[in-house]
């Protein structure tokens, strides 16, 4: 088959696009005939060799799947052959075929698209992961959303907004929190110049916010702990801002505050009802058009270098999609 894949830990420019072997589904897996996969930052770590999943080499990158069911591996009963569905799995979306285990692939409705179905699959399970089950996000709440215009961030801003939530947007340009704001963010604050805390506690009266939703941490984190209210919940994500801070613990006992931490591996193999339950829930938002993930590019197998180093260098606002 036809596939994007890595002989080593590299860069972009590492990945080789050719002949892959075809896989077969094991007891308990579901071959799906790829339609669309997404490119994001998280792949660019993997391939890095800097993300906490590694990968026996040779390997297929992609972990955000949309496709239809192109078999059924023994012991797995459905759904039929030729379903769509979305899947999350740990590598193998960038080619024209992926096995990935049944409890990880949810048929999709129809009218949502295979595109929109990849795009969904991580950043906006993330985010509502993130929100509703770990921090338990109430209407009216004030939410924090750093890397705004990012991925997940850019989810997270939906997702608050579809909770009844009021959003802040943090990001790197007025570009960016003006995507944040198209996507529903109330505020936005970009926090290149200094005064992140100073800002959040402007559009709060003092008070501070009542979550974050962090996929960046690094240099942000210090405003960020302080930005937040009595009370506050921080959900930490993900450290695309490149360094990982020490959580001081007298800062989260003097407010009553709580750090989360948040991985959707937890979720996927320890918590799969509240998956089903989210994946349920974005479907219908998408349908009630509360949600609308932002394509970038959809592009050929053979463009995944490209896209790929185009995320890691921020120039890319939004999913990009591989259509194989
Ligand atoms: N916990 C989980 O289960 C889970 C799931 C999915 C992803 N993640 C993690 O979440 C993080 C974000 O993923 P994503 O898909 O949203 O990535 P993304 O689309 O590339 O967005 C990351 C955002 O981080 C900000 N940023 C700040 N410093 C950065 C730096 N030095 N390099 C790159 N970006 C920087 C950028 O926004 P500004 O320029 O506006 O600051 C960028 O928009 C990653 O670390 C990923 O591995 C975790």
């Amino acid at each position: 088959m036809h596939a994007v894949f890595a002989r080593a830990y590299g860069a972009s420019d590492s990945l080789i696009v050719g002949d892959f072997p075809e896989p077969t589904p094991s007891p308990g897996q579901i071959k799906i005939a790829v339609k669309a996969a997404g490119v994001a930052y998280h792949d660019g770590l993997q391939l890095a060799g800097k993300h906490q999943i590694k990968h026996d080499m040779p390997y297929v990158p992609g972990m955000e799947i949309a496709g239809t069911v192109a078999a059924l591996g023994e012991t797995v009963a459905g759904p039929a052959v030729g379903t769509p569905v979305i899947a999350l799995n740990d590598e193998g979306g960038w080619a024209d075929f992926a096995t990935v285990d049944a409890s990880q692939v949810w048929p999709m409705p129809d009218d949502i698209g295979f595109h929109d179905g990849a795009a969904l699959c991580m950043a906006y399970t993330t985010a509502h992961c993130g929100l509703y089950w770990e921090a338990g996000v109430n209407p009216g709440e004030t939410v924090l959303v750093t890397g705004a215009a990012g991925g997940v961030g850019l989810a997270a801003v939906e997702v608050a907004k579809a909770l009844g939530a009021r959003v802040i947007a943090v990001a790197s340009s007025d570009e960016r929190l003006r995507i944040a704001a198209e996507h529903g963010a109330d505020d936005g604050i970009d926090y290149t110049g200094g005064g992140l805390k100073a800002a959040i506690m402007d559009l709060t009266d003092g008070k501070g916010v009542d979550v974050a939703l962090d996929p960046v941490m690094g240099s942000l984190y210090p405003d960020v702990l302080s930005g937040l209210g009595w009370g506050g919940r921080h959900v930490i994500v993900g450290f695309a801002g490149g360094d990982i801070p020490q959580i001081p613990s007298n800062r989260l006992l003097v407010k009553n505050r709580r750090a989360l931490g948040m991985v959707m591996r937890y979720y996927r193999f320890h918590k799969p009802d509240m998956v089903r339950q989210t994946v349920d829930t974005l479907f219908a938002w998408r349908r009630q058009n509360k949600i609308r993930p932002r394509i970038a590019e959809t592009a050929p197998l053979n463009q995944a270098p490209r896209l790929l180093q185009s995320i890691m260098d921020r120039n890319l606002i939004g999913r990009a999609i591989l259509t194989p």
